[in-house]
């Protein structure tokens, strides 16, 4: 009788040890307080440090983070004298062939609506040297002039490193964009609502930025400069559970919540915007999710996320009329999927 005792209290006990693990219990005990004292490395006020970089002095303190990679490729898509109103960023992967032309012969085409000037880039990282997707990125660069490749090597967890080095790629080479979409490659986009949302509509776009401004006290120069940085934005908790692909440990990230960010796969950014974020990131550590990243930065930028409900986080079912006001839909992963629906959108 004893020993059936003892044995009961054992498998109660591993299940509880079991539980308390898996769901990651101790973790969301300990987690401190975003709302009390939320802070990150580098623990200190970077926007003294930004306003001295954007103003062309050496920086007081030293950047942490410098991502020790290079451009693989160029393009002849920027000048600096020119100014643009649009510059599309697109976030894809080496094998993604279909899809980048798909974006090509939709969205990405550059010179479709009079009177705007935008420009369309896929950056992509690297995977083996030798192979055959290398030569035929290779010559889909030669063909078409739209490729930055950077030469990290492409991964899940490798995102931020794509995001943050296209941003740098934009702030040396193309920083004369009105703004700048960041967006994947497997998105549906409306180049047209964007650029009405952006500059025909004072109730969203010049309202927003003078209040994100007004908002943002710090500001790094002058409220003229309107500060913008839109999608659809998250407020939401890190996830400790042990089997999630999202699982964050405490030593990573100790806090209760996530700054609010505008989740990846499609974002708007203002000119000032983007450079802020640059200069902000070479003092703010790196994150692996680059959505959540850019939040952190913001953040300690004092840069506050705009929430557009025209940006659709999950794919809003297709409709001719209940599309005509959205901005950008995930779930495009097939290409003709996305030209179709742009296509009768489009038909004039
Ligand atoms: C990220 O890229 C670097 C540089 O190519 C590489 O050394 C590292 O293994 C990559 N990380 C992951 C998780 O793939």
């Amino acid at each position: 009788m004893r020993r059936r005792r003892v044995y009961q209290y054992f498998v109660c006990a591993s299940v509880l040890v079991y539980i308390y693990y898996f769901f990651g219990v101790c973790d969301y005990i300990f987690s401190k307080s975003y709302d009390d004292n939320f802070d990150y490395p580098l623990s200190i006020d970077i926007r003294p440090v930004v306003n001295e970089v954007l103003s062309g002095k050496k920086p007081s303190v030293a950047p942490i983070n410098l991502y020790p990679y290079r451009f693989l490729s160029n393009s002849g898509k920027c000048s600096t004298l020119e100014k643009l109103d649009l510059f599309i960023v697109v976030k894809s992967a080496m094998d993604n062939f279909a899809k980048r032309n798909g974006i090509r012969q939709t969205y990405g085409q550059e010179n479709i609506i009079p009177g705007r000037i935008v420009r369309v880039l896929f950056f992509l990282g690297i995977g083996d040297s030798k192979s055959i997707t290398q030569m035929r990125v290779d010559r889909e660069m030669a063909d078409h002039k739209d490729i930055i490749q950077i030469d990290f090597h492409d991964s899940y967890y490798n995102n931020t490193i794509k995001t943050m080095m296209s941003f740098r790629w934009l702030y040396e080479h193309c920083s004369t964009a009105d703004f700048y979409l960041f967006t994947d490659d497997d998105m549906f986009v409306s180049v047209k609502n964007l650029l009405d949302y952006l500059y025909d509509n004072p109730s969203t776009s010049s309202a927003n930025e003078i209040e994100s401004a007004k908002n943002n006290k710090m500001v790094v120069g002058n409220e003229r400069d309107g500060i913008l940085f839109a999608g659809y934005v998250f407020n939401s908790s890190p996830q400790r559970f042990s089997w999630s692909k999202w699982r964050v440990s405490l030593d990573e990230y100790p806090w209760n919540k996530w700054p609010p960010y505008v989740t990846a796969g499609a974002y708007v950014v203002s000119n000032r915007c983007m450079k802020l974020f640059h200069v902000g990131s070479l003092f703010v550590k790196n994150f692996r999710f680059d959505d959540i990243y850019l939040g952190i930065v913001a953040k300690k930028l004092g840069v506050k996320p705009t929430h557009c409900s025209r940006f659709h986080f999950y794919k809003k079912s297709y409709s001719e009329s209940g599309y005509q006001d959205v901005i950008a839909s995930h779930g495009y992963s097939d290409p003709d999927e996305l030209y179709r629906v742009w296509n009768e959108l489009n038909k004039s």
